[in-house]
């Protein structure tokens, strides 16, 4: 069976960690969506390995990894983290499948990101400033230039020159020059040759020879441009609907959908964010989970867990179940506040409001949990955790609306709880403990 694994709140919920976990049990791991934005963290063995294009699977011997056509891909970023496994001796060749449709991230990309930001002043989106944005307006406009053209030098310089001579009537204090441009792309076609495919094609024939998919997202539901807290979101659809736009995939290939959480909330960058805690509680968990940004190194802003955000999460993305990741970041905590339902102009919320300016207005209306002060770091049975976390884990999955599968209580691979009997209660496969 194939799985979706997506992120369930504003990104950074730990889907790297998911992912390597589970891709054991999985011949190919697909990413559908997003860039360079992303840093995926894994720790094995004491090893820290951050991805930002490569989908995790690269750190298993044997599993195919594939970037599909809904990326906007930095090659720059791409080549330094193929050069970067190298060095730890993992080798990519025959493993690693580029969509010829994937768009690229050209220079100008970058500058653009970044002067529109500048341009929007206070009403900033805080982007990562890797130029997703701009390189995915690029995409929509049909002007793009696509992986795949790299091997057609004459439509190539047309199109960079085009785009170059654009970006120069745009910024006047600078002029680029798109030969420099087309050199660079051309060499750096050279080198992605090897790894470039039909990437729907040879999905679909792995599916028909038995193999199975693990499809790897990126960011998160809330930030989905579509779905998400418009327009502080990023670029692309980070919830479920990427995966069959961005991979050329049928949506009755995926077997199913686990939506990963933190067991309170994060977000980076501009945006309404309900249970923000900007105080010494919001700082405590900062602190203890170690909550600054693996791509920019922002700090994130921390509040307690929002469910009517995750009730959302499952019903966009059609979730069977969560991975609950961060558990241990709680310990020690006297209470802890879950936010059921918001207040917002006399009325109360259980829903999310699709209007972000009425979301930044919504107090969140919070549930208080007793803490636990015996540790749950590096814990793998449900059963031995303190009492108290096992019912604040049930308190979740009940105004959740799903089970939480697995729970994460610390980064390394083996400091998780797989519970078994809930995988197999959402048709999810037994997996096998790391
Ligand atoms: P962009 O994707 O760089 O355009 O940034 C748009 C918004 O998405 C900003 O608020 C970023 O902080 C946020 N964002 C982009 N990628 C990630 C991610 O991987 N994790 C968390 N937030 C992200």
């Amino acid at each position: 069976m194939n799985l979706a694994v997506l992120g369930a709140q504003w990104g950074d919920e730990g889907k790297g960690k998911i992912v390597d976990l589970l891709t054991p049990h999985f011949e190919i791991v697909a990413r559908y969506q997003g860039g360079h934005n992303a840093g995926h963290t894994v720790y094995v063995n004491g090893r820290k390995f951050v991805l930002h294009l490569i989908p995790s699977g690269i750190l298993h011997d044997g599993v195919m990894c594939v970037i599909g056509n809904g990326l906007v891909i930095d090659l720059r970023a791409l080549f330094t983290e193929v050069d970067d496994l190298a060095r730890m001796g993992i080798d990519v060749d025959g493993r690693l499948a580029v969509s010829e449709k994937a768009h690229l991230i050209l220079p100008y990309h970058r500058e653009l990101d970044v002067l529109s930001e500048a341009r929007r002043g206070e009403r900033k989106i805080g982007t990562t400033s890797r130029g997703i944005g701009p390189a995915y307006e690029d995409k929509i406009a049909r002007r793009g230039i696509r992986a795949g053209d790299l091997a057609d030098p004459q439509a190539l310089e047309h199109g960079v020159r085009e785009n170059v001579n654009a970006r120069n009537r745009l910024v006047q204090e600078t002029t680029m020059d798109w030969r420099a441009v087309l050199d660079q792309l051309l060499t750096d076609g050279e080198r992605l040759k090897p790894w470039i495919r039909d990437v729907s094609l040879m999905l679909s024939e792995a599916m028909r020879q038995g193999q199975t998919i693990l499809f790897e997202g990126a960011q998160g539901t809330l930030l989905d441009i579509d779905h998400g807290t418009y327009p502080y979101v990023t670029s692309s659809n980070a919830s479920i609907g990427g995966v069959c736009t961005g991979l050329g995939v049928g949506p009755r290939m995926i077997g199913a959908v686990l939506g990963v959480a933190k067991a309170y909330t994060t977000r980076v960058g501009e945006g309404p964010l309900p249970t923000e805690l900007t105080g010494e509680m919001g700082k405590r968990l900062r602190d203890s989970g170690n909550e600054y940004g693996a791509v920019t190194g922002r700090p994130r802003r921390c509040g307690w867990y929002d469910a009517v955000a995750i009730r959302y999460s499952v019903r966009i993305n059609g979730l069977d179940a969560l991975a609950l990741t961060k558990l241990d970041v709680l310990d020690g905590l006297e209470r802890i506040d879950i936010c059921t339902a918001y207040r917002v102009g006399g009325q109360t919320l259980t829903e999310l409001p699709s209007d972000v300016s009425r979301l930044s207005q919504c107090e969140p209306l919070y549930e208080s949990m007793p803490g636990w002060s015996s540790p749950t770091k590096g814990l793998r049975r449900f059963a031995d955790l303190p009492d108290a976390a096992r019912r604040y884990v049930a308190r979740l999955e009940d105004v959740s609306g799903i089970p939480a599968a697995i729970i994460s209580t610390g980064s390394d691979r083996t400091e998780t709880i797989l519970r078994h009997d809930v995988l197999a209660d959402c048709r999810l496969p037994d997996f096998q403990d790391a």
